[in-house]
């Protein structure tokens, strides 16, 4: 009985093979996806557009095309490359170039290259450097870097010091020191809203800005206006706890 079963398998596996061609260099008339046909594509692919290569792609206005938030990135690829953006004839632009920043209602001027983020400039360009945005990713992952630019929240990380020129900068240093904290850093150090302090910046930041959007904003929208911000130390129920308590404040 089993012999039957694998003998009459076997014959109808073999009659349908049976009606495809086993001359590789013959299309099969029984199939288009037979492997005879496969084996020619491959051997005569389609033609194809060339791929823009990675070269072309920066040259061809990707500073345009992908934002400001690509734009760091971007241009540290050119500078690899030996062209600056901003270069019209294509050639490197050496050196530094001195912009006005107006940060916390203050004109800084600073020597930046066309590549520096606003953050390095804060950090190590201005004289005295301004460290209380913090440096972590940098790569517009984690938020600590925030800062507010014409009162939105903004990844400094990722926005071109020269960018930065044309707007109102605002730092964690510019919303108060230890003798006078404003609303948000005092319910912070009140609720324990901080472990390392790392994301503590960024996260006042983007808080301040929901807060003076909002005055009376509930925790869910608290919780969304700092969905970008990360904190390493797990210390969310005593940040939106210190938030709440700063909007709690304001009534
Ligand atoms: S350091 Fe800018 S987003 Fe992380
Ligand atoms: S307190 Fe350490 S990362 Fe947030």
């Amino acid at each position: 009985m089993f012999m039957l079963v694998a003998v009459g398998s076997w014959g109808l596996r073999k009659g349908s093979e049976g009606e495809h061609s086993r001359d590789l260099n013959r299309s099969c008339r029984a199939s288009p996806a037979c492997l005879p046909s496969k084996i020619m594509k491959r051997q005569n692919p389609p033609e194809r557009p060339t791929p823009l290569s990675r070269r072309d792609f920066l040259r061809g206005g990707a500073l345009v095309s992908l934002g400001a938030a690509a734009a760091p990135a971007v241009a540290r690829e050119l500078e690899a490359e030996g062209q600056a953006p901003g270069s019209p004839d294509g050639k490197r632009q050496r050196g530094r170039h001195k912009i006005q920043l107006r940060i916390n209602g203050t004109e800084r001027e600073v020597q930046v290259e066309p590549r520096t983020s606003l953050l390095e400039a804060l950090r190590t360009h201005l004289s005295p450097p301004m460290t209380g945005t913090k440096l972590v990713c940098d790569g517009g992952n984690c938020g600590a870097c925030t800062v507010l630019l014409d009162g939105e929240p903004a990844a400094s990380c990722m926005v071109l010091a020269v960018d930065a020129a044309d707007h109102q900068v605002r730092t964690i240093e510019g919303e108060g020191d230890p003798t006078d904290m404003s609303p948000m850093q005092s319910a912070f150090c009140e609720h324990d809203g901080m472990m390392c302090g790392f994301c503590t910046s960024g996260f006042i930041m983007s808080l301040t800005a929901a807060v003076e959007a909002n005055p009376k904003a509930n925790e869910q929208e608290l919780r969304e206006a700092c969905a970008g911000n990360l904190c390493r130390c797990g210390t969310y129920p005593q940040v939106f706890e210190s938030a709440l308590a700063a909007v709690r404040g304001n009534r």
